[in-house]
């Protein structure tokens, strides 16, 4: 037996419950959810995405002459920088959007002379960049894959309007901005998520606004957390009739399979921001000449409700709005990115005004008492699972 002492904290898989850092940004307190003091339901109403971007950044709704010369800032730097174009059409387009997102945030990195500066104003100058362009991103991606060249994003503009100019190659109508507008603003920050916490870790290293918000895209892309908008999209359409809704449901929980787009590690009585979405989902199904898919996405709330009493979240009801958007089903976790880099953006500046590495302790359970023996000397293969 070895004389090992081996630490004994206490053990919060998921480090569910614990609190890792003090915010300002926003919190989850019952089902309500407010970004620096103001509930969901009051911005989704009122304000706009410029607008609560600023918000989240600078703890303050702006003036207007401050919301002018943000939204101007925007503007000028939505486009991608020229010295991108040589290489962003020689990327593989065949991939999972996320990744390609990755990617060309990666490479953009490469051309920001900002890049590894952690000064205040140098990381709100990436932080404008990252928030202008990943919608900039997304759009020119889809293009590319279609066969066809990017669009120019228009100055004078909400990123909300450009972002369909730019995929769907024309004029969207105010209606359709102001519902995209409002899905920007529903997911744009949501307290200590898991790719929040990706970037607050990443940065807590002072790797910088890029590694972060590109660790960030990666925790983003999972289908625990944003790639489930995606996957509900695909399982509406596969259950495709109400009739066949409570066997699909009934076959996936006998088998233990997680339903996408329901529960929630901190909600459990309802998530502010799918009852949003579900009244626009229902809209909206209603318009495109779709309402069955709101129906049997009531359906399966009410269902999976009576069965494991769980809630639908932010993923769910979005999934029938985008779709009746005409966005392609793949785009929707990068379109929750293009919104969310706001949030991980005020996280990272935030990390900053008072930065401590995370570095939290890992239970260990392997043996203690082990001795090299030299290659020679060992016998056989070792099994292939995974070591427990
Ligand atoms: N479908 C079926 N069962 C689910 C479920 C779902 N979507 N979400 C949770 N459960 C069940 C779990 O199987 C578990 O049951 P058990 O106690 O019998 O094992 C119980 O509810 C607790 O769930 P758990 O996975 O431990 O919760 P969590 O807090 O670790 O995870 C989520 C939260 C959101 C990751 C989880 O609910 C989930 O995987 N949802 C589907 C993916 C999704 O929509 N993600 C977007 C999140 S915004």
């Amino acid at each position: 037996m070895s004389d090992v002492q081996i630490y004994e904290g206490a053990l919060d898989r998921g480090l569910e419950g614990v609190v890792a850092c003090s915010t300002a940004i926003s919190t989850i307190a019952g089902s309500t959810l407010l970004y620096r003091g103001y509930t969901i339901e009051d911005l989704a109403a009122h304000a706009t995405f410029e607008e609560v971007v600023f918000l989240l950044w600078f703890g303050r709704l702006p003036g207007a002459e401050e919301l002018a010369r943000f939204q101007r800032q925007l503007d000028e730097a939505m486009p991608l920088p020229p010295q991108s174009f040589g290489w962003f059409h020689g990327l593989p387009t065949a991939v999972h959007p996320m990744d390609f997102l990755h990617a060309v945030v990666a490479g953009l990195s490469l051309h920001d002379p900002d890049s590894n500066v952690l000064t205040w104003d140098a990381n709100i100058r990436k932080a404008v960049r990252l928030t202008a362009r990943l919608s900039t991103i997304v759009a020119a991606y889809d293009r590319v894959r279609n066969g066809q060249w990017p669009l120019q994003p228009l100055p004078g503009r909400s990123l909300a309007w450009n972002f369909l100019y730019m995929l769907q190659g024309k004029e969207p109508s105010a209606r359709r901005v102001r519902q995209l507008d409002t899905c920007l603003i529903l997911h744009a920050d949501h307290e200590l998520n898991a790719s929040a916490f990706s970037a607050r870790v990443t940065s807590s290293t002072l790797s910088g606004l890029y590694s972060s918000v590109m660790a960030a895209i990666g925790t983003l892309k999972g289908e625990l957390h944003g790639g489930a908008n995606e996957q509900v999209m695909r399982m509406l359409l596969e259950v495709g009739s109400p009739k066949r809704l409570e066997s699909y449901l009934d076959e996936a929980l006998a088998a233990r399979r997680k339903v996408m787009g329901f529960g929630h590690r901190v909600y459990k009585d309802g998530d502010p921001r799918a009852a949003i979405l579900k009244r626009m989902s229902a809209e909206l199904t209603a318009e495109t000449g779709r309402p069955e898919l709101y129906e049997m996405s009531a359906a399966m709330e009410e269902y999976m409700h009576e069965r494991k009493g769980l809630i639908p979240n932010v993923d769910f009801y979005s999934a029938t709005v985008y779709y009746s958007m005409d966005i392609p089903i793949d785009l929707f976790t990068p379109v929750f990115a293009a919104s969310r880099v706001s949030g991980w953006c005020a996280h990272v500046l935030e990390q900053y005004q008072s930065n401590r590495i995370y570095r939290p302790r890992g239970r260990y359970v392997g043996p203690t008492d082990q001795r090299y023996v030299p290659i020679e000397e060992r016998s056989g293969e070792g099994a292939a699972s995974p070591a427990r």
